[in-house]
Protein backbone atom coordinates (compact mmCIF):
# COMPACT_ATOMS: atom_id res chain seq x y z
CA UNK A 1 0.00 0.00 0.00
CA UNK A 2 1.32 3.35 -0.99
CA UNK A 3 1.83 6.04 1.41
CA UNK A 4 -1.43 8.32 0.21
CA UNK A 5 -3.26 4.90 0.21
CA UNK A 6 -2.62 4.06 3.80
CA UNK A 7 -3.59 7.99 4.51
CA UNK A 8 -6.68 7.32 2.95
CA UNK A 9 -7.44 4.18 5.14
CA UNK A 10 -6.47 5.77 8.40
CA UNK A 11 -8.78 8.99 7.42
CA UNK A 12 -11.67 6.40 6.43
CA UNK A 13 -11.03 4.54 9.78
CA UNK A 14 -10.43 7.58 12.04
CA UNK A 15 -13.71 9.13 10.17
CA UNK A 16 -16.23 5.73 11.05
CA UNK A 17 -14.78 5.67 14.46
CA UNK A 18 -15.55 9.88 15.14
CA UNK A 19 -19.31 8.76 13.51
CA UNK A 20 -19.56 5.84 15.57
CA UNK A 21 -18.23 8.35 19.06
CA UNK A 22 -20.93 10.61 18.04
CA UNK A 23 -23.90 8.19 17.85
CA UNK A 24 -22.79 7.17 21.09
CA UNK A 25 -23.22 10.51 22.39
CA UNK A 26 -26.47 10.86 20.54
CA UNK A 27 -28.23 8.61 22.61
CA UNK A 28 -27.81 11.13 25.70
CA UNK A 29 -30.87 13.40 25.48
CA UNK A 30 -32.48 15.63 28.06
CA UNK A 31 -35.86 13.77 27.95
CA UNK A 32 -34.66 10.64 28.61
CA UNK A 33 -36.73 9.27 31.93
CA UNK A 34 -39.77 11.46 30.51
CA UNK A 35 -41.94 7.59 30.34
CA UNK A 36 -39.67 5.95 32.69
CA UNK A 37 -38.99 8.26 35.98
CA UNK A 38 -40.96 11.69 34.61
CA UNK A 39 -40.30 13.28 37.88
CA UNK A 40 -36.66 12.18 38.51
CA UNK A 41 -35.58 16.18 38.08
CA UNK A 42 -37.87 17.07 40.93
CA UNK A 43 -36.92 14.55 42.94
CA UNK A 44 -33.01 15.00 42.74
CA UNK A 45 -33.64 18.96 43.26
CA UNK A 46 -35.41 18.24 46.13
CA UNK A 47 -32.78 16.18 47.54
CA UNK A 48 -29.99 18.86 46.30
CA UNK A 49 -31.69 21.76 48.22
CA UNK A 50 -31.98 20.19 51.26
CA UNK A 51 -28.40 18.56 51.54
CA UNK A 52 -27.22 22.22 50.40
CA UNK A 53 -28.92 23.77 53.42
CA UNK A 54 -27.67 21.07 55.77
CA UNK A 55 -24.17 21.94 54.43
CA UNK A 56 -22.74 24.45 51.74
CA UNK A 57 -19.99 21.83 51.33
CA UNK A 58 -22.34 20.21 48.98
CA UNK A 59 -22.08 22.82 46.34
CA UNK A 60 -18.39 22.71 45.51
CA UNK A 61 -18.37 19.28 46.83
CA UNK A 62 -20.32 17.89 44.08
CA UNK A 63 -19.35 19.81 41.47
CA UNK A 64 -15.73 18.50 41.90
CA UNK A 65 -16.89 15.10 41.84
CA UNK A 66 -18.81 15.39 39.12
CA UNK A 67 -15.63 16.79 37.07
CA UNK A 68 -13.50 13.88 38.50
CA UNK A 69 -15.80 11.28 37.57
CA UNK A 70 -15.50 12.47 33.91
CA UNK A 71 -12.14 12.95 33.17
CA UNK A 72 -11.25 8.88 34.79
CA UNK A 73 -13.56 6.61 32.59
CA UNK A 74 -15.60 8.61 31.77
CA UNK A 75 -19.06 10.23 33.39
CA UNK A 76 -19.68 6.72 35.04
CA UNK A 77 -20.35 7.27 38.33
CA UNK A 78 -17.12 5.34 38.53
CA UNK A 79 -15.39 7.85 41.29
CA UNK A 80 -18.75 6.82 43.45
CA UNK A 81 -17.60 3.37 43.84
CA UNK A 82 -16.31 2.61 47.57
CA UNK A 83 -13.07 0.06 47.26
CA UNK A 84 -13.39 -3.65 48.63
CA UNK A 85 -10.55 -6.05 50.19
CA UNK A 86 -10.02 -6.90 46.52
CA UNK A 87 -10.59 -3.34 44.70
CA UNK A 88 -8.81 -0.06 45.64
CA UNK A 89 -11.38 1.99 44.11
CA UNK A 90 -10.59 5.53 42.03
CA UNK A 91 -11.59 7.71 45.00
CA UNK A 92 -8.61 6.12 47.14
CA UNK A 93 -5.84 6.71 44.71
CA UNK A 94 -3.23 7.45 46.71
CA UNK A 95 -2.12 10.44 44.57
CA UNK A 96 -5.45 12.10 46.43
CA UNK A 97 -8.21 13.33 45.43
CA UNK A 98 -9.42 15.00 48.65
CA UNK A 99 -13.14 14.62 47.48
CA UNK A 100 -15.25 15.84 49.94
CA UNK A 101 -17.70 13.39 50.88
CA UNK A 102 -20.65 15.54 50.76
CA UNK A 103 -20.58 15.07 46.87
CA UNK A 104 -20.85 11.21 47.07
CA UNK A 105 -23.62 11.94 50.43
CA UNK A 106 -25.61 13.81 47.42
CA UNK A 107 -25.44 11.09 45.03
CA UNK A 108 -26.37 8.38 47.81
CA UNK A 109 -29.29 10.41 48.85
CA UNK A 110 -30.86 11.25 45.69
CA UNK A 111 -30.11 7.60 44.69
CA UNK A 112 -32.37 6.73 47.84
CA UNK A 113 -35.41 9.34 46.73
CA UNK A 114 -35.37 8.62 43.63
CA UNK A 115 -35.49 4.66 44.06
CA UNK A 116 -38.40 5.34 46.60
CA UNK A 117 -40.48 5.87 43.94
CA UNK A 118 -41.88 2.60 42.98
CA UNK A 119 -41.55 3.52 38.77
CA UNK A 120 -38.08 4.72 39.29
CA UNK A 121 -36.78 2.06 41.39
CA UNK A 122 -33.52 0.96 39.53
CA UNK A 123 -34.37 3.12 36.08
CA UNK A 124 -31.98 6.13 36.78
CA UNK A 125 -28.52 5.41 36.86
CA UNK A 126 -25.83 7.01 39.14
CA UNK A 127 -24.26 9.12 36.39
CA UNK A 128 -27.15 10.55 35.53
CA UNK A 129 -27.91 11.75 38.98
CA UNK A 130 -24.44 13.04 39.54
CA UNK A 131 -24.79 15.05 36.71
CA UNK A 132 -28.49 16.59 37.15
CA UNK A 133 -27.06 17.22 41.00
CA UNK A 134 -23.94 19.16 39.61
CA UNK A 135 -26.58 21.43 37.76
CA UNK A 136 -28.78 21.77 40.86
CA UNK A 137 -25.81 22.63 42.71
CA UNK A 138 -24.80 25.40 40.54
CA UNK A 139 -27.95 27.06 40.20
CA UNK A 140 -28.04 26.82 44.21
CA UNK A 141 -24.86 29.11 43.95
CA UNK A 142 -26.02 31.90 41.48
CA UNK A 143 -24.79 30.06 38.60
CA UNK A 144 -26.70 29.54 35.14
CA UNK A 145 -29.38 26.91 34.68
CA UNK A 146 -28.98 24.49 31.92
CA UNK A 147 -30.61 21.50 29.99
CA UNK A 148 -29.10 17.98 31.53
CA UNK A 149 -28.65 15.71 28.84
CA UNK A 150 -29.21 11.81 30.09
CA UNK A 151 -28.89 8.41 29.10
CA UNK A 152 -25.43 7.44 30.67
CA UNK A 153 -25.22 4.15 32.31
CA UNK A 154 -22.84 3.15 35.56
CA UNK A 155 -19.75 2.06 34.29
CA UNK A 156 -18.34 -1.44 35.25
CA UNK A 157 -14.99 -0.81 36.96
CA UNK A 158 -13.38 1.66 38.89
CA UNK A 159 -9.62 1.53 39.88
CA UNK A 160 -7.19 3.53 41.53
CA UNK A 161 -4.66 2.94 39.21
CA UNK A 162 -6.79 4.19 36.10
CA UNK A 163 -6.38 7.64 37.78
CA UNK A 164 -3.12 8.75 36.90
CA UNK A 165 -2.17 10.86 34.39
CA UNK A 166 -5.76 11.47 34.07
CA UNK A 167 -6.58 14.55 36.55
CA UNK A 168 -5.07 17.71 35.70
CA UNK A 169 -2.47 19.51 38.64
CA UNK A 170 -2.30 23.08 40.04
CA UNK A 171 1.12 23.38 38.86
CA UNK A 172 0.44 22.68 35.02
CA UNK A 173 0.94 25.39 32.75
CA UNK A 174 -1.51 26.25 29.66
CA UNK A 175 0.21 23.72 27.33
CA UNK A 176 -0.23 20.95 30.08
CA UNK A 177 -4.10 22.00 30.52
CA UNK A 178 -4.96 22.08 26.87
CA UNK A 179 -3.33 19.08 26.12
CA UNK A 180 -5.19 17.13 29.37
CA UNK A 181 -8.54 18.85 28.95
CA UNK A 182 -7.89 18.01 24.75
CA UNK A 183 -7.78 14.23 24.85
CA UNK A 184 -11.41 14.56 27.05
CA UNK A 185 -12.88 16.67 23.81
CA UNK A 186 -12.51 19.66 25.44
CA UNK A 187 -11.45 22.75 23.97
CA UNK A 188 -8.91 25.22 25.69
CA UNK A 189 -12.07 27.70 25.82
CA UNK A 190 -13.76 25.02 27.23
CA UNK A 191 -10.98 24.24 30.05
CA UNK A 192 -10.82 28.26 30.40
CA UNK A 193 -14.64 28.26 31.24
CA UNK A 194 -14.59 25.19 33.60
CA UNK A 195 -11.36 26.46 35.23
CA UNK A 196 -14.39 29.03 36.40
CA UNK A 197 -15.31 26.02 38.63
CA UNK A 198 -13.27 27.54 41.06
CA UNK A 199 -15.30 30.92 41.61
CA UNK A 200 -16.36 28.30 44.62
CA UNK A 201 -15.10 25.72 47.48
CA UNK A 202 -12.00 25.02 49.53
CA UNK A 203 -8.08 24.07 48.68
CA UNK A 204 -5.78 22.54 51.37
CA UNK A 205 -2.70 24.34 51.80
CA UNK A 206 -0.55 22.01 50.60
CA UNK A 207 -2.20 22.29 47.31
CA UNK A 208 -0.68 26.23 46.75
CA UNK A 209 2.45 26.56 49.48
CA UNK A 210 4.91 26.25 47.15
CA UNK A 211 3.67 29.52 45.47
CA UNK A 212 4.01 31.01 49.06
CA UNK A 213 7.48 29.59 50.58
CA UNK A 214 9.52 28.13 48.23
CA UNK A 215 8.76 28.91 44.31
CA UNK A 216 12.20 29.35 43.27
CA UNK A 217 15.37 30.40 44.26
CA UNK A 218 15.64 33.94 43.56
CA UNK A 219 11.89 34.46 44.64
CA UNK A 220 10.62 32.65 46.99
CA UNK A 221 6.99 33.64 46.50
CA UNK A 222 5.48 33.72 42.95
CA UNK A 223 5.87 37.25 40.96
CA UNK A 224 2.75 36.35 39.37
CA UNK A 225 0.90 36.21 42.66
CA UNK A 226 -0.72 39.62 44.06
CA UNK A 227 1.75 40.69 46.90
CA UNK A 228 -1.11 41.48 49.51
CA UNK A 229 -2.85 38.38 48.70
CA UNK A 230 0.13 36.31 49.19
CA UNK A 231 0.82 38.07 52.30
CA UNK A 232 -3.03 36.59 53.20
CA UNK A 233 -2.37 33.44 52.15
CA UNK A 234 0.98 33.22 54.40
CA UNK A 235 -1.27 34.36 57.36
CA UNK A 236 -4.01 31.37 56.90
CA UNK A 237 -1.21 28.48 55.48
CA UNK A 238 1.87 29.46 58.18
CA UNK A 239 4.44 26.84 57.30
CA UNK A 240 3.51 23.95 59.78
CA UNK A 241 -0.17 24.82 59.26
CA UNK A 242 -2.72 21.46 60.05
CA UNK A 243 -2.60 19.74 56.91
CA UNK A 244 -6.53 19.48 57.19
CA UNK A 245 -6.88 22.97 57.00
CA UNK A 246 -8.48 24.57 53.77
CA UNK A 247 -8.98 28.39 52.61
CA UNK A 248 -11.34 30.15 50.27
CA UNK A 249 -10.34 29.36 46.66
CA UNK A 250 -11.85 32.53 45.36
CA UNK A 251 -11.20 35.14 47.93
CA UNK A 252 -13.40 38.03 46.95
CA UNK A 253 -17.03 36.06 46.67
CA UNK A 254 -16.74 32.10 47.90
CA UNK A 255 -19.97 31.53 47.67
CA UNK A 256 -21.31 32.90 44.91
CA UNK A 257 -20.91 31.43 41.69
CA UNK A 258 -19.78 34.47 39.72
CA UNK A 259 -17.12 35.66 36.56
CA UNK A 260 -15.64 37.22 39.89
CA UNK A 261 -13.07 34.32 39.52
CA UNK A 262 -11.76 36.08 36.26
CA UNK A 263 -11.36 39.13 37.56
CA UNK A 264 -9.52 37.72 40.31
CA UNK A 265 -6.65 36.31 38.04
CA UNK A 266 -6.32 39.86 36.76
CA UNK A 267 -5.38 40.99 39.97
CA UNK A 268 -3.13 38.39 40.51
CA UNK A 269 -5.74 36.33 42.95
CA UNK A 270 -5.28 33.06 40.87
CA UNK A 271 -4.72 30.37 43.70
CA UNK A 272 -2.80 27.96 42.16
CA UNK A 273 -0.35 27.89 39.29
CA UNK A 274 -2.81 26.64 36.69
CA UNK A 275 -5.53 29.58 37.34
CA UNK A 276 -3.28 32.45 36.97
CA UNK A 277 -1.80 30.96 33.99
CA UNK A 278 -4.88 31.64 32.26
CA UNK A 279 -4.00 35.66 32.36
CA UNK A 280 -0.36 35.43 32.65
CA UNK A 281 -0.59 33.38 29.07
CA UNK A 282 -0.93 35.56 26.40
CA UNK A 283 -2.94 33.24 24.63
CA UNK A 284 -5.61 32.52 26.87
CA UNK A 285 -5.53 36.08 28.68
CA UNK A 286 -8.00 37.90 26.10
CA UNK A 287 -10.77 35.12 27.29
CA UNK A 288 -9.91 36.25 31.05
CA UNK A 289 -10.40 39.47 30.21
CA UNK A 290 -14.00 39.28 28.46
CA UNK A 291 -15.48 37.20 30.94
CA UNK A 292 -14.05 39.16 33.60
CA UNK A 293 -15.98 42.14 32.08
CA UNK A 294 -19.08 40.03 30.63
CA UNK A 295 -20.67 37.65 33.59
CA UNK A 296 -23.58 36.19 30.31
CA UNK A 297 -20.38 35.56 27.92
CA UNK A 298 -18.95 33.60 30.82
CA UNK A 299 -22.12 31.71 32.02
CA UNK A 300 -22.81 30.59 28.10
CA UNK A 301 -19.49 29.11 28.00
CA UNK A 302 -19.60 27.57 30.86
CA UNK A 303 -22.64 25.98 30.03
CA UNK A 304 -21.63 24.95 27.02
CA UNK A 305 -18.28 23.14 27.99
CA UNK A 306 -20.14 21.82 30.89
CA UNK A 307 -22.81 19.92 28.50
CA UNK A 308 -19.80 18.86 26.73
CA UNK A 309 -17.85 17.38 29.89
CA UNK A 310 -21.10 15.20 30.45
CA UNK A 311 -20.73 13.48 27.21
CA UNK A 312 -17.27 12.36 27.94
CA UNK A 313 -16.78 8.62 27.71
CA UNK A 314 -20.47 7.55 28.67
CA UNK A 315 -20.98 4.10 28.85
CA UNK A 316 -24.25 2.55 26.97
CA UNK A 317 -25.44 -0.81 25.50
CA UNK A 318 -22.91 -3.77 27.66
CA UNK A 319 -20.45 -1.16 28.63
CA UNK A 320 -22.56 -0.45 31.38
CA UNK A 321 -26.01 -1.12 34.05
CA UNK A 322 -27.86 0.39 36.29
CA UNK A 323 -26.29 0.44 39.77
CA UNK A 324 -28.43 -0.72 42.85
CA UNK A 325 -25.95 1.17 45.16
CA UNK A 326 -23.73 3.58 43.57
CA UNK A 327 -20.95 2.85 45.73
CA UNK A 328 -21.29 -0.93 44.85
CA UNK A 329 -21.21 -2.95 41.95
CA UNK A 330 -24.30 -4.87 41.33
C1 LIG B 1 -8.13 23.15 35.20
C2 LIG B 1 -7.52 22.28 35.96
C3 LIG B 1 -7.88 22.05 37.39
C4 LIG B 1 -7.00 21.86 38.40
C5 LIG B 1 -5.48 21.84 38.30
C6 LIG B 1 -7.77 21.70 39.61
C7 LIG B 1 -7.22 21.47 40.86
C8 LIG B 1 -7.92 21.56 42.04
C9 LIG B 1 -7.33 21.46 43.35
C10 LIG B 1 -5.85 21.18 43.64
C11 LIG B 1 -8.31 21.67 44.26
C12 LIG B 1 -8.18 21.70 45.78
C13 LIG B 1 -8.40 20.33 46.35
C14 LIG B 1 -8.16 20.30 47.82
O1 LIG B 1 -7.14 20.79 48.30
O2 LIG B 1 -9.03 19.76 48.53
C15 LIG B 1 -9.53 21.89 43.52
C16 LIG B 1 -10.76 22.13 44.09
C17 LIG B 1 -11.93 22.25 43.37
N1 LIG B 1 -12.06 22.08 42.01
FE1 LIG B 1 -10.59 21.99 40.66
N2 LIG B 1 -9.09 21.78 39.31
C18 LIG B 1 -9.21 21.98 37.96
C19 LIG B 1 -10.39 22.07 37.26
C20 LIG B 1 -11.65 21.97 37.82
C21 LIG B 1 -12.87 21.80 37.08
C22 LIG B 1 -12.96 21.65 35.57
C23 LIG B 1 -13.89 21.77 37.99
C24 LIG B 1 -15.37 21.60 37.77
C25 LIG B 1 -15.99 21.91 36.67
C26 LIG B 1 -13.28 21.95 39.29
C27 LIG B 1 -13.97 22.08 40.46
C28 LIG B 1 -13.38 22.24 41.71
C29 LIG B 1 -14.13 22.55 42.90
C30 LIG B 1 -15.62 22.86 42.98
C31 LIG B 1 -13.22 22.54 43.96
C32 LIG B 1 -13.53 22.79 45.44
C33 LIG B 1 -13.79 21.44 46.08
C34 LIG B 1 -14.28 21.54 47.52
O3 LIG B 1 -14.41 22.63 48.07
O4 LIG B 1 -14.56 20.47 48.08
N3 LIG B 1 -11.93 22.03 39.16
N4 LIG B 1 -9.26 21.81 42.17
C1 LIG C 1 -13.87 -9.98 45.27
O1 LIG C 1 -13.76 -11.20 45.97
C2 LIG C 1 -15.02 -11.83 46.20
C3 LIG C 1 -14.79 -13.06 47.11
O2 LIG C 1 -13.66 -13.76 46.69
C4 LIG C 1 -15.66 -12.19 44.86
O3 LIG C 1 -16.92 -12.79 45.06
C5 LIG C 1 -15.84 -10.92 44.06
O4 LIG C 1 -16.34 -11.21 42.77
C6 LIG C 1 -14.51 -10.18 43.92
N1 LIG C 1 -14.80 -8.90 43.31
C7 LIG C 1 -14.02 -8.40 42.36
C8 LIG C 1 -14.41 -7.03 41.87
O5 LIG C 1 -13.05 -8.95 41.90
C1 LIG D 1 -6.81 10.06 50.84
O1 LIG D 1 -8.19 9.75 50.75
C2 LIG D 1 -8.55 8.69 51.59
C3 LIG D 1 -9.99 8.34 51.29
O2 LIG D 1 -10.81 9.44 51.12
C4 LIG D 1 -8.32 9.10 53.04
O3 LIG D 1 -8.69 8.05 53.91
C5 LIG D 1 -6.83 9.40 53.23
O4 LIG D 1 -6.60 9.88 54.54
C6 LIG D 1 -6.37 10.44 52.23
N1 LIG D 1 -4.91 10.56 52.28
C7 LIG D 1 -4.25 11.72 52.26
C8 LIG D 1 -2.78 11.63 52.25
O5 LIG D 1 -4.82 12.79 52.19
C1 LIG E 1 -3.61 43.38 44.64
O1 LIG E 1 -4.69 43.33 45.55
C2 LIG E 1 -5.01 44.60 46.06
C3 LIG E 1 -5.95 44.43 47.25
O2 LIG E 1 -7.00 43.55 46.98
C4 LIG E 1 -5.57 45.47 44.94
O3 LIG E 1 -5.98 46.74 45.41
C5 LIG E 1 -4.45 45.62 43.89
O4 LIG E 1 -4.95 46.31 42.77
C6 LIG E 1 -3.92 44.27 43.45
N1 LIG E 1 -2.71 44.43 42.68
C7 LIG E 1 -2.63 44.17 41.38
C8 LIG E 1 -1.28 44.31 40.76
O5 LIG E 1 -3.58 43.85 40.71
Amino acid sequence: MGQSNLFIALLTLSCTLFLFSNSVFAQLKPNYYANICPNVENIVRGVVQQKVRQTFVTIPGTLRLFFHDCFVQGCDASVIIASTANNTAEKDNPDNLSLAGDGFDTVIKAKAAVDAVPSCQNKVSCADILALATRDVVVQAGGPSYTVELGRLDGLSSTAASVNGKLPQPTFNLDQLTSLFAKNGLTRTDMIALSGAHTLGFSHCNKFSNRIYNFSPKNPVDPTLNKTYAIQLQQMCPKDVDPRIAINMDPTTPNTFDNVYYQNLQQGKGLFTSDEVLFTDRRSRPIVNLWASNSAAFRSAFVTAITKLGRVGVKTGSNGNIRRNCAVFN
